[in-house]
């Protein structure tokens, strides 16, 4: 494994902190508990498989961390798991200062479980509702931050073809619908900091970089060149951002779009606020009755 370059100053800890990360058990997610792990965070991971995460619970049990790392299940591309993952989380009776929005899939077709497209479904969807039935634990525990991993894939979203959200993949290699919900993502993250504005909860969303991860299992082989045409980071890298975002990025840069570690402008339809407004206004009404 390479050495992480985060912290510079390797003391710096967070004790008496719990963190709750999506997608965990593998890739950026899993260094990224590791390394709040080490900071002193108790770490919770939602997943969809035990036995797949036992290995990151493991590591983190190695590190003689005051409290173990927790496992729950959780399926975001059903809506029903991720209200039973809130529920389970809530049972838990732990306050919450983090949640890493992590989780995600690229080049997966079909539907999810609740009728809308996958990636949509899985990377936004998932992850808007998991947001909103935590958001008063979020707020009871500030200072707290919402830390959500985009994609500098939304440039190539062209942009939000609505009734394609409630369809299968159309697209071959899932690029496009990659694209969309990693915009989805950062627009998500600009409108929710709009909502807690006033409170103690802040929100972040960012690029990771080009990481050598699982993320680009389902992209056919003939497409992944397209991809590593800018030269992929190791996921001990990839992580760096987002773990600036979960402990160092100020409260005030909340709303905000991050690429290595800095503030950076999002396209403009990254910016667009009433896209953002429309998109949660529709991700509300898709969440409320399922
Ligand atoms: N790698 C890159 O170059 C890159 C670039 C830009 C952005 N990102 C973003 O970085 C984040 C992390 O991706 P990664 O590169 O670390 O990929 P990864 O290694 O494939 O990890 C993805 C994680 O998401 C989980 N996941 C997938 N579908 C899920 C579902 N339905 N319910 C719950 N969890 C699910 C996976 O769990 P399973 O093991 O159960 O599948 C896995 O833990 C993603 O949001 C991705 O879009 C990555």
């Amino acid at each position: 494994m390479n050495q992480i370059l985060f912290p510079m100053n390797s003391n710096f800890r967070i004790p008496g902190q719990v963190a709750l990360i999506t997608g965990g058990n593998v890739g950026i997610g899993r260094i990224t508990a590791i390394e709040l792990a080490k900071k002193g965070f108790q770490v919770v991971i939602a997943g969809r498989s035990l036995e797949r995460t036992q290995p990151v619970l493991d590591h983190i049990k190695s590190l003689a961390v005051d409290e173990p790392a927790i496992f729950l299940p959780l399926d975001l591309a059903s809506l029903a798991s991720v209200r039973e993952c809130a529920r389970l989380f809530i049972e838990l009776h732990l306050p919450l200062h983090l949640l890493v929005n992590n989780a995600g899939v690229a080049g997966m077709r079909g539907l999810t479980k609740d009728g809308f497209e996958m990636t949509f479904g899985v990377n936004h969807l998932g992850h808007f509702l998991l947001t909103q039935l935590l958001l008063d634990k979020l707020k009871a525990s500030g200072p707290s931050r919402v830390v959500t991993v985009s994609s500098r894939a939304h440039k190539r979203a062209p942009g939000i073809d609505w009734d394609a959200l409630c369809r299968p993949t159309s697209t071959w290699t899932g690029i496009r619908e990659y694209s969309v919900s990693k915009l989805a993502n950062l627009l998500f993250s600009l409108e929710l900091a709009k909502r807690v504005q006033g409170t103690s909860v802040s929100t972040y969303s960012l690029h990771p970089g080009v990481v050598d991860t699982e993320i680009w299992r389902a992209v056919p082989h003939w497409a992944r060149p397209l991809l590593r045409l800018r030269g992929f980071l190791t996921p001990e890298e990839g992580a760096l951002t987002t773990l600036h975002c979960a402990m160092h990025a100020p409260q005030q840069e909340s709303g905000l779009y991050y690429a290595d570690s800095q503030p950076t402008l999002p396209a403009p339809l990254g910016q667009n606020s009433e896209l953002a407004a429309k998109l949660w206004e529709r991700s509300e009404k898709w969440t409320s009755n399922r």
